[in-house]
């Protein structure tokens, strides 16, 4: 049984039988959050890059709970030095496994650097393959880009995607994306966490039926969806 929580943003939450990880747990500060960061206890937790909208209580959930924080390399850097203990540091391309099964950094058109402006290297995505089988990719901050048309080439049960535009594709683009992707299921995110990324995703969620054969499913902050039926919970 996984289960996929969103937690508001790019914030998400992957329950598995072996262990639990984060997305870009960003919740202090995050307007749309139903939950805080004191009441998570992942064993790892995966930062896109160095934004605040995405690294958010990184640091504090990792120094408390031990976590083992998967990120770009410099950006890994940087926690080390500011006192988290594991830190797997990789890049685009590379694969790492952990008991929740097995994932790949895949890249994103973005810019990254940490709260404090140092250098954070490239940011990125993630393409899991959990142990019950279940792909899913999670695009984070990212233009369109024709890395998606190659992942498409892999069959993928769950793409999640930013619609709000403004930092990362819009609707239009992201709408493209589906089409690369062919996803059986396209789950949006990014976008009415403050208006300038304000969208209509039920107008998007409609496009999205028509002209693909990918079902759409918009959670609100606090629900989830399973990762075993691939229906909301
Ligand atoms: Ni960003
Ligand atoms: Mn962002």
């Amino acid at each position: 049984m996984s289960r996929l929580r969103f937690l508001g943003h790019n914030a998400w939450e992957v329950q598995t039988e072996k262990g639990t990880f984060l997305i870009d747990p960003f919740l202090t500060g995050n307007p749309v959050a139903v939950t805080n960061a004191e009441s998570m206890s992942p064993e790892w937790i995966f930062v896109s890059h160095g934004h605040g909208d995405h690294l958010g209580d990184t640091l504090s959930i990792a120094c408390r709970t031990n976590a083992t924080v998967v990120t770009m390399v410099e950006l890994g850097e940087w926690l080390k030095k500011r006192g988290v203990a594991n830190v797997v540091g990789m890049n685009l391309g590379g694969e790492w496994g952990g008991a929740f099964g097995n994932v790949r950094m895949v890249p994103a058109l973005h810019s990254s650097s940490t709260p404090d402006g140092e250098y954070a290297g490239s940011p990125c995505g993630w393409l899991f393959t959990l142990l019950c089988g279940t792909r899913i990719y999670f695009a984070c901050d990212t233009a369109l880009s024709a890395e998606m048309a190659l992942l498409g080439r892999e069959p993928l049960d769950v793409a999640v995607l930013p619609i709000g535009g403004h930092y990362t594709m819009g609707p239009e683009e992201a709408l493209q994306a589906v089409k690369m992707l062919q996803p059986k299921v396209v789950i949006p995110c990014h976008y009415n966490t403050w208006p300038v990324i304000a969208q209509d995703d039920e107008k998007w969620a409609s496009a999205v039926e028509r002209e693909t054969t990918t079902r759409v499913y918009r959670l609100a902050p606090g629900e989830s969806f399973s990762l075993d039926g691939l229906a909301k919970m």
